[in-house]
C-alpha cells in the first residue's frame, strides 16, 4: 500500500463508495499564470496532483478511475504546450509504471493514441503490458479521447461485426454498444468531478456519465488535494439516486 493518512480514507463509508470515479483535471494553466508562471509549470504541478489521488484511489480500492488527460481538441493549442504535454506523458510512465504495477494498478488508455509519437506509443503499449494481470484499481487515462469520437468508434465496430455477417442489427443492445467502447467491461461512471470552476462536461464519457453524480470545485487541479478527494466522496455518498425512477 502507497503511504497515506489513515484518518482521511476512515471519513470514507465503504458501503457508500462510487465505483467508478472520472475527473476533468482542469485549471492547469490559470493556477500557473496566478503564481506568475509558464503553463506548462501548472501541467507539471498536475502530475503531482494525480500521483497524490492515484496513491489515494488505490488505497480506497476504487475500482476504476478515469482521468482526462488530452482530449481531441487539445491538439488546437500552440504546438509548443502540445509537445510539452507529450513529453510529460511520456515521462510520467516511464517513471511511474514500476511503482504503479508495484500498487496491483491496471493502466488502459481511452481514445485513439495513434497519433502520438511511436516512442510514447512504445511506452504506453510497454506500461499496459506490464500491468494487464493486475486486478487492483482500473487506472484509465483518455488520451486524445473525445467522447463522441469514442461513440463513433464503437458504432464503427459494431458495424464491421454486422458487414461481417457476425451480428444482426436488431440484436445491438445498450450492452454490447457499452462493451464496445473503450471502457468495455468496467462500470458506468457514478462520480464525475470537474475542477477550476467551469460547470460542462466538454465532451468525455458522455455515454458512461448518463447517470453519473457531478461535483464540481473552483479549486484548480494542482491545488487539488487528496482531503478534497475524500470530500467529493463523503459528498456522494449522501446523494439520493434514483436513476429515473421514485424513491
Ligand atoms: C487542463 O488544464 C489540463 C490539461 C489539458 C492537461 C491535463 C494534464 C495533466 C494534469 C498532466 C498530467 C497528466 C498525465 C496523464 C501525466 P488547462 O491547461 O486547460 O488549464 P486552463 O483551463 O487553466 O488553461
Amino acid at each position: 500500500m502507497w503511504e497515506s493518512d489513515a484518518g482521511l480514507l476512515l471519513r470514507v463509508d465503504k458501503d457508500k463508495m462510487p465505483r467508478h470515479v472520472a475527473i476533468i483535471m482542469d485549471g492547469n494553466g490559470r493556477w500557473a499564470n496566478g503564481r506568475g508562471l509558464i503553463r506548462s509549470a501548472g501541467h507539471t504541478a498536475g502530475v503531482k496532483t494525480l500521483k497524490n489521488i492515484l496513491k489515494t484511489a488505490v488505497n480506497l480500492k476504487l475500482e476504476s478511475l478515469t482521468v482526462y488527460a488530452f482530449s481531441t481538441e487539445n491538439w488546437k493549442r500552440p504546438l509548443s504546450e502540445v509537445d510539452f504535454l507529450m513529453h510529460l506523458f511520456s515521462d510520467y510512465l516511464r517513471r511511474e509504471m514500476l511503482e504503479m504495477h508495484q500498487n496491483n494498478v491496471r493502466i488502459k488508455f481511452l481514445g485513439r493514441t495513434e497519433d502520438f509519437s511511436p516512442a510514447l506509443q512504445n511506452l504506453i503499449r510497454q506500461s499496459v503490458a506490464l500491468m494487464k494481470d493486475n486486478t487492483g484499481v482500473k487506472f484509465n487515462i483518455a488520451a486524445d479521447y473525445g467522447g463522441r469520437d469514442e461513440i463513433v468508434r464503437a458504432a464503427q465496430k459494431l458495424a464491421r461485426r454486422v458487414q461481417n455477417g457476425e451480428l444482426a442489427p436488431e440484436n445491438i443492445s445498450e450492452e454490447l454498444f457499452d462493451d464496445a467502447l473503450d471502457t468495455g467491461g468496467q462500470p458506468p461512471v457514478d462520480l464525475l468531478i470537474r475542477t477550476s470552476g467551469d460547470l460542462r462536461v466538454s465532451n468525455f464519457l458522455l455515454w458512461q456519465a448518463a447517470y453519473a453524480e457531478f461535483w464540481f470545485t473552483d479549486t484548480p487541479w494542482p491545488a487539488f488535494t487528496p482531503e478534497e478527494f475524500v470530500d467529493a466522496l463523503v459528498a456522494f455518498g449522501k446523494r439520493n439516486r434514483r436513476f429515473g425512477a421514485l424513491n
